[in-house]
Formats: structure tokens, C-alpha cells, sequence
């Protein structure tokens, strides 16, 4: 049970082997503007790709332990390509000893859960009998045993779901939510895991809001609570949620967080498809991710050009494929993750709840894990987020990189390879120029990507100037590349059913609520981790025949 091999059904192994290639960080990090680096490797990027795992409910016991052993989660989570763990815990664990001190089957016990119960004692008896803390010291541990990064998340002062406007918990002053009390917390916790190495960050407090919410409180005690855990752990990042559920950063555009310390600031943002309630289906895809990622690059994604690291800490879908609403939030979601490769965590890790808002075995339908622990809830999922759990971009300058263009395709989480003109993992994705003349160029070669009509896979030939030859992102999403055929028609970039890259009619490009334009929605991101295709092999049968 200590091997991936044991972790999981063959399929997943495949499915592992290709995308386990992330590098050991050497730890501690550190930022360096607006990327998270490793101090010790002459500031190589790291970036997070984190899993959310729960340890905030009622019981106030790490989620899942009565399906599977710690050490097998633990696995599961690397097999599934995390390399981190957003860990969730109440404050009060820390401040209330009473609390601290039950031990896990009495907690479970108290809430009327012999199920759980039994379950913890078959797959982790030596947790059972102990106490909360330790339990959750437990957790930690083990996941630094498997090198497996670690974001502590303080969630909520009170053990139990989260959040409303009306729970106590959601701002400084609140009946649950004692500042002086919460800064004592904070810093014991950055005590206790000083010597756990893979605890790389603490999240100070999630998603802060209610009535009492305002500005200079927020400045005030985000600040206290900063200087507090950085001088009982320097080492870790410090990471701060702003206001509205997380949902609204834009005050730091006039006022700048005033520290003591450097190179361990960052901010956290959340966003989720119900974020804006059901726009996504009661609107244009297109038009809905032009507004929403308008919204979201004014309340939070300025902070990269002020050069601040912006840590998702937590996104995610219904991963049955059937809330359309989900659907079209993550592929516009996927192209500006991508495009600004940013760090992340996932919502959530969670196959199904001890107990969550009174229901007994509550399945988690945002899981990645099934309700028993134990095979991934969506393959496809997974696979459809794989290239967003590499970095595309090493920070400017520090390696020297070059930056090149690739082009990705969120729907499918695939980019175009040259070779075969159709859709192929990103790993193997080839290196492309996007010129000012808005020619999509092979590096390294005369080639660029060429229209060739309606319903025709796209040609690479060498008559660059010519208007097929041109791409421009258009609609209110941009992420829709259309160039003109001959006659001067209007054509998208698609693909057909066997993932060929084909040039269409443009669809849905506004008004029209009904259509998922995604097929056609393409990103041309940055990456320096791809190679220029050189020498470049190109088939007689994707070159123009006019060559
Ligand atoms: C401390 O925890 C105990 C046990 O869960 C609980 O009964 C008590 O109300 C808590 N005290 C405070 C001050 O929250
Ligand atoms: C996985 O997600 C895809 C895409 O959303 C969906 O079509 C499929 O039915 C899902 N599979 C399962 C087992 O839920
Ligand atoms: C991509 O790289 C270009 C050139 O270095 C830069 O100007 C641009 O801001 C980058 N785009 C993003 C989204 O980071
Ligand atoms: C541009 O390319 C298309 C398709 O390859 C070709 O049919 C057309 O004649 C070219 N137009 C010009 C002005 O060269």
C-alpha cells in the first residue's frame, strides 16, 4: 500500500505515468514578483498545483479517513498530478483545548456517526484514538512524508460548513470570530508545523465578508495576523483572501499591504461558476466570459502587473458533466488559468463528507475522488485539467528562457501539434510566433497556419501576407481565431469529430444563449517549457499545395 501501484486501477496508473514529471521543489519558496520560486535552486518557478482537502466540518477530523488510509490518499493525490494540498481546519482547533484534546472517535461519536467510526478504525486505527490535534498533525505529516506540499487554510472559526453572510465566522468582531484570538491561533498553528518542511504556506483566513467587512480593518488585522505568522515561521508563504467570499481583491490597487518582510506575500482569490449565480446559461458564453474575466482581472488579476503571485485557491465543477452552467464557466476558466499560468487549488479532494449541513455520507459531487475514496470521480476531468498542472512559463529572466507561443484548446485541455495539424497533448505541443501582423508562425520556420475553407483542415504554407493567413481573437471572449478564406468569408478555428484542426463558420459569437461556441474557443498562451519544432518535419499533406 506504499507504492502508487497500489493506489489506483491500472487506468489511472497509464494515465499517471504520463504526467508525473513534476521536479522536487527545494523548499522553502519564496516570490519573486508575480511567480512563487524555490529559494534553494537559484529560484526556479514552482508552480502550485493543489488539491483542496476538508478538514473544517462539524467533527473537526480530516475528511476521509474512514474510506481509505492516510498513506493512500496521499498517493492517490500525487497519482491524480497535485502537487499540493490546500488542508482546511477550524481555528478553534488551535485555540480551544477542550476541543483540541477529543479524540477522533469521540468527535465522530458525539455527532452520531458509528459508521465513520468504524470506518476510521479499519483503514487508520492508528488515528482513531487520537486526539483531534494530533490527527490533524498526522495528516500533515504524512502528506510531508510523501513530498507533497502543504497550505494550511484556516476556514472558519467554528468547526462546520461553510460560509453565509450570518454564521458568525465571516468577519473581525464577529460572534465566532475574536481578531485577538484569531492572531493567537494563527501564530500557534505556524509554531506547531515550523519543523514540517513541506508546509510551504498558510492561507490566514478564508473568504472574509458579511456586514462587519470594510477596508481598513481588513489592512489592520491581515497585517497583524501576516507579522504574527512570519515571525513564529519565516519560512512560510503568507497568503491573504480578500473580501466579498474572496471574490474582491481591488482595493489593494490604491493601498499597498505594509509589511515588515519581502518575498512572502501572496493573495488569494476564488472563483467558481455559481459565483455569478447562473449567468452562464442565462447568457452568451461568449459574451458572459468577456464580462467575467473582465470582472475578475479588475478585482484580482491586476495584482500579477503590480507583481503579486495571485493564488486560485479554490475553483471547480460539478464533475458529472451535466450542470451546463459548470460546463461553460470552466472552459473560460481554463483559457485565462492558462493563459496567466497561475497557481491554483481545486475544490475539492472530497469523494463524500462524514456529515455536511446534516447529511450523513454527503456525496461531493465537486470531488475528484468518488464517495468511497477510492477511484477518480472523472478520468476525462482530470485529463481535461492535466496541462494546467504544469507550469507553461519559467519567471522572466531567471532561467533565461525564450518565450514562445502555444495554443490550447480548453474544452478539450489538448494543444495543436504541427505535425499532425490536429489537437495532441501540450507536452507535446510545438513552439509557435503570434507577430504583430497577427500571423501564427512555426518558430524556427517560413510556415504559418493558413485557412483553406469552410469545413477543411487548416494548411501551414509559406504565403504568409495573404489574408488566410491572418488570425485575430474576436467576439467579447477572444478566444474565438478567425481568419478569411478567399472569397473574403469569415472562418473559425474548430475541430471536427476526430480532433482535426478544421476552419468553420464562426458560432455563437454573441446573443445567442442556446449554443456552446467552446469548440471554437482557443487560447494563444505564452510557454517557455515547449520546444521550437526544429528541424521541423512537416508532411507533404499539411503544406499548401501551391508550395
Ligand atoms: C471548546 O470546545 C468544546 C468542545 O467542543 C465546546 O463544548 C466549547 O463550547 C468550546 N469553547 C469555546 C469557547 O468555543
Ligand atoms: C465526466 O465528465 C464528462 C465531461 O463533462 C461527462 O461527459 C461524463 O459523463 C462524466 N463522467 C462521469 C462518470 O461522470
Ligand atoms: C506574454 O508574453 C508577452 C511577451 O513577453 C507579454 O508582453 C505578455 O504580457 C504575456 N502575456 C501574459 C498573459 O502574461
Ligand atoms: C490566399 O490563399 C488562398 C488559399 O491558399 C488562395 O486560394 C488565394 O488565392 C490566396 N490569395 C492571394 C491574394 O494570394
Amino acid at each position: 500500500m506504499t507504492v502508487v501501484g497500489g493506489a489506483f486501477p491500472l487506468s489511472l496508473i497509464l494515465f499517471a505515468a504520463i504526467i508525473l514529471h513534476h521536479h522536487t521543489a527545494a523548499l522553502p519558496l519564496s516570490v519573486n514578483s508575480r511567480w512563487i520560486i524555490d529559494d534553494q535552486n537559484g529560484g526556479e518557478r514552482v508552480k502550485l498545483s493543489c488539491i483542496n482537502w476538508v478538514s473544517h466540518l462539524e467533527s473537526a477530523v480530516v475528511e476521509g479517513l474512514s474510506k481509505q488510509p492516510v498513506d493512500v490518499i496521499s498517493k492517490k493525490i500525487l497519482a491524480m498530478g497535485f502537487n499540493c494540498v490546500r488542508l482546511t481546519y477550524p481555528l478553534f482547533l488551535f485555540t480551544n483545548d477542550s476541543l483540541a484534546s477529543t479524540t477522533v472517535r469521540k468527535s465522530l461519536t458525539k455527532l452520531g456517526l458509528p459508521a465513520s467510526v468504524a470506518g476510521v478504525q479499519v483503514n487508520n486505527p492508528s488515528i482513531v484514538d487520537l486526539s483531534l490535534i494530533n490527527a490533524f498533525v498526522k495528516v500533515v505529516s504524512n502528506l510531508n512524508k510523501n513530498n507533497i506540499m502543504i497550505i494550511l487554510d484556516n476556514h472558519i472559526s467554528k468547526p462546520g460548513w461553510c460560509c453565509n453572510d450570518n454564521d458568525g465566522n465571516g468577519f473581525f468582531g464577529d460572534l465566532y470570530f475574536d481578531p485577538e484570538v484569531w492572531v493567537k491561533g494563527i501564530k500557534r498553528v505556524a509554531t506547531i508545523f515550523k519543523g514540517y518542511t513541506n508546509v510551504v504556506g498558510m492561507s490566514l483566513r478564508n473568504e472574509l465578508r458579511g456586514y462587519r467587512q470594510n477596508i481598513e480593518t481588513w489592512y489592520s488585522y491581515m497585517q497583524k495576523g501576516a507579522e504574527g505568522v512570519h515571525s513564529a515561521n519565516p519560512n512560510v508563504l503568507v497568503i491573504l483572501s480578500g473580501l466579498s467570499y474572496d471574490q474582491d481583491l481591488s482595493f489593494l490597487r490604491d493601498q499597498h499591504v505594509t509589511l515588515s518582510f519581502t518575498k512572502k506575500l501572496v493573495f488569494e482569490v476564488h472563483w467558481y461558476g455559481f459565483s455569478d449565480g447562473d449567468d452562464w446559461i442565462t447568457g452568451n458564453a461568449n459574451q458572459v466570459c468577456g464580462r467575467i474575466t473582465d470582472k475578475m482581472t479588475n478585482q484580482a488579476g491586476f495584482l500579477l502587473d503590480q507583481g503579486y503571485p495571485l493564488f486560485v485557491s479554490e475553483w471547480g465543477v460539478d464533475q458529472t458533466g451535466t450542470n451546463e452552467n459548470d460546463n461553460r464557466y470552466l472552459n473560460c476558466f481554463l483559457g485565462w488559468v492558462a493563459e496567466h499560468d497561475l497557481d491554483w487549488a481545486l475544490w475539492t479532494l472530497v469523494g463524500s463528507y462524514y456529515l455536511r449541513e446534516g447529511v450523513v455520507g454527503m456525496e461531493e459531487l465537486y470531488g475528484v475522488l468518488d464517495s468511497n475514496w477510492y477511484e477518480p470521480r472523472n478520468l476525462s476531468f482530470l485529463k481535461k485539467i492535466s496541462p494546467i498542472q504544469s507550469s507553461f512559463q519559467a519567471p522572466d529572466g531567471l532561467l533565461g528562457a525564450e518565450q514562445h507561443k502555444i495554443i490550447f484548446h480548453p474544452s478539450t485541455g489538448l494543444c495543436i501539434q504541427i505535425h499532425s495539424m490536429k489537437l495532441a497533448p501540450c507536452s507535446n505541443a510545438q513552439a509557435w510566433e503570434y507577430t504583430l501582423q497577427n500571423m501564427l508562425i512555426v518558430k524556427g520556420t517560413n510556415y504559418c497556419l493558413q485557412a483553406n475553407g469552410v469545413h477543411m483542415q487548416v494548411k501551414l504554407g509559406t504565403m504568409c501576407t495573404n489574408i488566410s493567413s491572418k488570425w485575430e481573437a474576436i467576439s467579447s471572449s477572444k478566444m474565438h481565431l478567425s481568419s478569411k478564406i478567399n472569397n473574403g468569408i469569415m472562418v473559425c478555428l474548430d475541430i471536427d469529430y476526430e480532433n482535426t484542426i478544421v476552419t468553420n463558420n464562426c458560432k455563437c459569437l454573441n446573443n445567442d444563449k442556446l449554443c456552446d461556441p467552446a469548440s471554437q474557443w482557443f487560447k494563444v498562451i505564452n510557454s517557455t517549457s515547449v520546444e521550437v519544432a526544429k528541424p521541423l518535419i512537416l508532411l507533404d499533406s499539411m503544406l499548401d499545395s501551391s508550395m
